[in-house]
Formats: C-alpha cells, sequence, structure tokens
C-alpha cells in the first residue's frame, strides 16, 4: 500500500525518467494518485496527479513540469499512493510539504495519532492544505526545526513521535546534498550503486538499477547523503540517532524474480497465470526425496521434533493466501489425520482461540509477506508462545523477517493485484508439507513416493489444462458478461469449496460484482431461492466419491431453470454423456486430493475474460492495493 521511491546521486542528470520508471515497478502497490518532488537549483518542484504513474506521466507532460537544468538534478523523490486518510485527489497525493516548502516528503503506512498532531500543529499556526494523516510529518519537521533542531534531529524527533506504521523519504533545501528515511511497519531499503542510492518499498522497483541493497528495519533510519563528490550513508536507531549500525547488504542473484515485464502478454494476469505450471514446478523443485517418498523443506530443518510433535495446526492469513490454507487445511488433515485450523488473520488477532500454543505450529501465509494483519496475528501468536512458521512469497520481508521459519513460496514477483501464481505456489508448499507431516505420522514411504510422482507431473498438466480450457472459458465468460446475469455463486464439495471461495474472490475483485460460493450440499438450505434462469452457477465437481450426490445439487438447479457452468475431469464428463450445461474439462487425476492445482486455471481464466468482457483493467482492479499494510 503506498509505493516509495527516493534518489541521490553525485552523478547530475534527469532523474525524472528513473523516478517515473520506479514508480511504474511499484504501481501494484497504489495506484489513486502519484507525484515527483525534486531539488532544482535550490527549490523542490512538485507534479502530483490522480491515477497510476504509467497513465499520467505522459513524457511531454512531464518534461515540461520539470525543466531539466543543464547540470540536471542530484536529488528526488516519488510516491504512489493508495488512500487511506482522504480521497485520491491531487491536494492528497505526495509528496506533502511543510508550510514553507522547504521539505517535502513521501510517507507509506498510517499515522494513527494524527488527529491530535494535527490540532497541536494548527493551534501553532500550521496550514493544512490536504486531509491525509501524512501531512503532519513536514509540519512537524518544521516546528522542530523553528524550535532549533537541525534536519536531522528534527525528522528523528518527528517519527519518535508517530504512533502507527512508516516508510518515509524527506528531501529539504535546507540540505539539498541529503535523502532521509525512517522506518516502522512499512518496508524500505536502498539499491546501492556506484554514484547513486536508490530509496524504494520494494526491491523491485529498483531491480533494473541494482540487486544489491539494504534493507532497513523497523525502528531505523538512513541518513544518505552526497560528500566529496561522492554518495555515502549511516544507518541508526531512531531513539538512539548517535548508535550507528552496520547493516548486512543483500542481493538478489536470482533473475527469474527480477522479471517485472509483461513479455508477450497484454497483462501482467494473464502472464501470471500462464506462469503458473513454471510457478509450481520451481515451488517444488529439490524439496522432496524421491527414495524416501518424503518432502525436504529446508528452512524447517530446525524444527524437526516439533513439526513431528505438533498435535494440530493452525493457519493465519488474509484473502487468497488464507483460501489456500483452507485447501492445505484439508490437505493435512487427509494425509497427516492432525487437525487444522484456518482463521483469517484480522479476526484471529482479537479473538480467543482455545489451541495450546505448546501442542500446535502455527503457519502465517501470505503473499507480500507485510500483510498488516498476518504480521500481527504472528507477534501476537509469539507473544502467546507459539512456534510460528511462513509461506511467505516475498524474501526478506517482514513476516518471513518475524517468523520462528519457513518455507518460501517461490512465485517470483506477482504484479498484478489479483493474485493468481502466489496461490498456486502456497497450494504447492502445501501439498509438500502435508506429506512431511504425514510421513511422520505413518504415511508408507510408498504412498509418498506415489504422491510425489504425481505432484512432479501438476506443472505438465497445468499446460494441458490452459491450453485445453482457455478458448473454451474466454467464450463462457464473454457470453455471460453480455447475458447480464443477477447472481452467480461457485460450489462444491470438500477440498473444492476453498477453491469456490477462490473463485468467488477473484470474480468479485476483478468484475466489480456481488459472487457467493458455497458448498453444494448447503445450497438446498437456503442459496436456491436465488436461482432462476438470471442465475449462474460454476459447479466444480471432477469424478470423486461425492460424484453422484454432486449431480443431485446439479438436477436441482436445473429444476428451477438455473444456469450452469460445470469444471469437471475426463472421466466426469464422459459419466455426465449429453447435459444441457457448459462443461470445461481438467484431466483426470489419479489422486483427487490433487485437483486444486489444475481447477484454480479456468476459474480464475472465468474471472479474468468476464472482466475484459466488462471492459474493467484487470491488472489493477478498482479499490484495491496489493500489499494490505493498514488494519
Ligand atoms: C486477492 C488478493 C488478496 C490477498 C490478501 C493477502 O487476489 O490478492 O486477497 O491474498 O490481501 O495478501 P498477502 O498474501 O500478501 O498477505
Amino acid at each position: 500500500m503506498c509505493g516509495i521511491i527516493g534518489i541521490i546521486t553525485s552523478e547530475k542528470r534527469n532523474l525524472i525518467p528513473e523516478i517515473i520508471s520506479s514508480l511504474k515497478n511499484l504501481e501494484y502497490r497504489g495506484y489513486d494518485s502519484t507525484g515527483i518532488a525534486i531539488i532544482d537549483n535550490g527549490n523542490i518542484k512538485r507534479v502530483r496527479r490522480i491515477g497510476a504513474p504509467s497513465d499520467v506521466f505522459h513524457n511531454q507532460e512531464i518534461t515540461e513540469a520539470f525543466e531539466v537544468p543543464s547540470d540536471g538534478f542530484s536529488i528526488g523523490i516519488g510516491h504512489n499512493r493508495w488512500a487511506t486518510h482522504g480521497k485520491p485527489s491531487e491536494e492528497n497525493a505526495h509528496p506533502h510539504f511543510d508550510c514553507g516548502g522547504n521539505l517535502a516528503i513521501v510517507h507509506n503506512g498510517t499515522i494513527l495519532n494524527y488527529e491530535s498532531l494535527r490540532k497541536e500543529l494548527i493551534s501553532l499556526g500550521h496550514t493544512f492544505l490536504s486531509t491525509t494523516d501524512t501531512e503532519v510529518i513536514p509540519h512537524l519537521i518544521e516546528q522542530s526545526r523553528k524550535e532549533g533542531a537541525s534536519l536531522k534531529d528534527a525528522f528523528l524527533n518527528t517519527a519518535s513521535l508517530l504512533h502507527g506504521s512508516f516508510g518515509i523519504a524527506l528531501i529539504s533545501t535546507d540540505d539539498p546534498n541529503r535523502l532521509l528515511l525512517a522506518k516502522h511497519g512499512s518496508p524500505l531499503l536502498f539499491g546501492i550503486l556506484d554514484n547513486t542510492l536508490i530509496a524504494a518499498s520494494s526491491s523491485n522497483a529498483i531491480l533494473s538499477y541494482t540487486n544489491t541493497f539494504i534493507a532497513l528495519a523497523d525502528g531505523e533510519y538512513a541518513d544518505l547523503s552526497i560528500k566529496e563528490g561522492s554518495v555515502t550513508y549511516i544507518i541508526g536507531t531512531i531513539l538512539d540517532p548517535e548508535k550507528l549500525l552496520t547493516k548486512e547488504v543483500m542481493t538478489i542473484t536470482d533473475k527469474s524474480l527480477g522479471d517485472m515485464t509483461k513479455g508477450e502478454y497484454e497483462s501482467f494476469m494473464k502472464k501470471e497465470i500462464h506462469e503458473q505450471p513454471s510457478v509450481f514446478r520451481t515451488t517444488i523443485l529439490g524439496r522432496y526425496d524421491e527414495e524416501t517418498g518424503d518432502a525436504v523443506l529446508g528452512g524447517l530443518i530446525d524444527y524437526e521434533e516439533i513439526l513431528r510433535n505438533a498435535k494440530q495446526v493452525l493457519t493465519v492469513a488474509c484473502g487468497t493466501a488464507h483460501n489456500a490454507s483452507l485447501v492445505g487445511g484439508v490437505l493435512i488433515e487427509t494425509l497427516a489425520g492432525i487437525p487444522v485450523r484456518s482463521e483469517i488473520a484480522s479476526e484471529f488477532r482479537y479473538k480467543k482461540v482455545p489451541m495450546i500454543p505448546t501442542e500446535t505450529v502455527l503457519f502465517a501465509v501470505s503473499q507480500s509477506g507485510e500483510t498488516a494483519d498476518t504480521l500481527e496475528s504472528v507477534k501476537e501468536a509469539r507473544r502467546k508462545g507459539y512456534k510460528t512458521f511462513g509461506i511467505i512469497n516475498v524474501v526478506g520481508s517482514a513476516i518471513a523477517e518475524t517468523v520462528d521459519a519457513g518455507v518460501y513460496a517461490r512465485a517470483g514477483f506477482e504484479i498484478g493485484v489479483a493474485s493468481t501464481k502466489a496461490f498456486t505456489a502456497q497450494l504447492a508448499v502445501f501439498y509438500l508439507l502435508a506429506i512431511k507431516l504425514a510421513r511422520e505420522r505413518g504415511m508408507t514411504p510408498q504412498k509418498g513416493k506415489g504422491l510425489l510422482t504425481e505432484l512432479e507431473e501438476i506443472p505438465n498438466l497445468m499446460t494441458k489444462t490452459l491450453v485445453d480450457t482457455e478458448s473454451i472459458v474466454r467464450e463462457l465468460a464473454e457470453h455471460y458478461a453480455n447475458k447480464n446475469i443477477c447472481t452467480i455463486n461457485f460450489l462444491g464439495r470438500g477440498i473444492h469449496v476453498p477453491l469456490s471461495t477462490e473463485a468467488a474472490l477473484k470474480f468479485k475483485e476483478l468484475t466489480y460484482l456481488e459472487a457467493g460460493s458455497y458448498p453444494l450440499g448447503e445450497l438446498k438450505h437456503g442459496p436456491i431461492a436465488v436461482i432462476d434462469n438470471d442465475a449462474l452457477s460454476v459447479i466444480i465437481m471432477p469424478y470423486d466419491e461425492l460424484f453422484e450426490l454432486n449431480k443431485n445439487s446439479l438436477e436441482q438447479i436445473l429444476s428451477k431453470s438455473g444456469n450452469v457452468i460445470l469444471i469437471t475431469d475426463e472421466i466426469g464428463a464422459k459419466k455426465l454423456g449429453a447435459q444441457s450445461v457448459d462443461i470445461v474439462v481438467i484431466p483426470t487425476l489419479k489422486n483427487t486430493l490433487l485437483y486444486p492445482t489444475l481447477e484454480i486455471l479456468p476459474l480464475q481464466l472465468f474471472a479474468y475474460y468476464y472482466a475484459l468482457a466488462l471492459g474493467n483493467n484487470v491488472d489493477k482492479p478498482r479499490n484495491l492495493a496489493k500489499s494490505v499494510t493498514v488494519e
């Protein structure tokens, strides 16, 4: 939520294209408004716009707005906003100024005590021009400066007054050779080049410039400056600024993680849907032993005994990651026979969960590794004595750093705001985890080997599913989008229930239409009332032990004149014979527990093509942000 960029260089040049291209890479974090500020000849110049950088920062206009001096710029900041306090508008867009216009800041996070700070600042004569929580920051710094503090002290004093979360970057005409950063609860790092330092909310914004960076931890600041013709930095803690820290310089070496382009695809979402076979392959790669029929999860190696003795599993996650956890829950309960409780993180934080921490292992599941509710749940669980593990996609993210240990999901950068390939990668980890827990609880090596062999086949079958289903799903989506369906429900039984929940979530996010999801057997207990000629039911029912029961429910829907799309496998399609319903056929699997890996593909494509038919932006659906770092 919100993306920050800051550049400082001893090699003066036109920094605007670099700031814009980095902001474009951060668009997934927020895209309702955007802004840039640079120091030009002792003055701060600023441009702010409603919309995403790729939509509003066109070359011509920007060149006119920032006339580049012959010797170029040496410092600038930029921001993409996802509004939390104050609606998207130019006034509310960052960077924000103090009264004198001598300093500009960009902020990611939420200032919880902004109302009292704002009142106090107004009583001291400060004038506010926006309705954001952020604007208190430049005014607090300005006030502290008035009271005699140096720029750095004023910045750190201010940071220490803020409650809530922040990643902040500051530039000031008082010291045009200095970029100050502070972090608490929102991600912030800076990349290191020969003559340039680039601060960003995420490494993916700046990977095209450098793969070497330092990530700040909560409570830390960085003072980046130009001294004697080169750039330099110091890092310290906000509350004890004189105590300087030596931080590890990290290097991202995995090239695939750096692929931030759409390639041959017209959207990131389509690309990411099609990347799922390779993501699944990468996620399981090297994480099992064919000889022993067991999963080998290096990240959990020091916790083998705890996993072996665990009496129950608790998962905490939000949205799509929660839906993946629900599938994981069925896998673990079925294969390992351990009870699993899957909690939505925003609920878990505030409710009493009567589980015994010493007997329970907690898995926090998150693509971004930044989701505030999940992060706080982990912290709360740790306080209560749970051992916490992560299934996280973003390496080095806040949750990854907070849990005791974990398994990375290896989905690579997910840019499309609606999560697709991260879900599949999370499923892949859950399959391995379930096998591991099961092998420790009596699953034979033979059974383990069998499952692993089938798991190895999944990427090829995913490719086949995409090839076989995409055009029919597209036709169906376009047909129903034009038909103006009033009600849409996604239905299934058993392990397919969380798939129906995920399908409904994807559909809502992308089409902006309400969609329901139910266990198929629940239909007759109420939801069937909505079925008529204007209702569509998407039923996930590959051939399994519940197939005949599912056919009953199908008949009930058809008898009420409902429209139906069936997702079934080759055997299921044969058994159904000639039906007056549309059937999307996926490959038949020996082990029915593996169906979610294939079913999800036509379901994602359905939401995707339906949304396209409605003219919606599939990569950046309205009102959403990729990392939800607020409560
Ligand atoms: C849905 C979606 C969200 C996220 C949720 C958790 O497409 O992307 O529901 O799954 O906000 O995010 P992470 O996984 O980053 O914790």
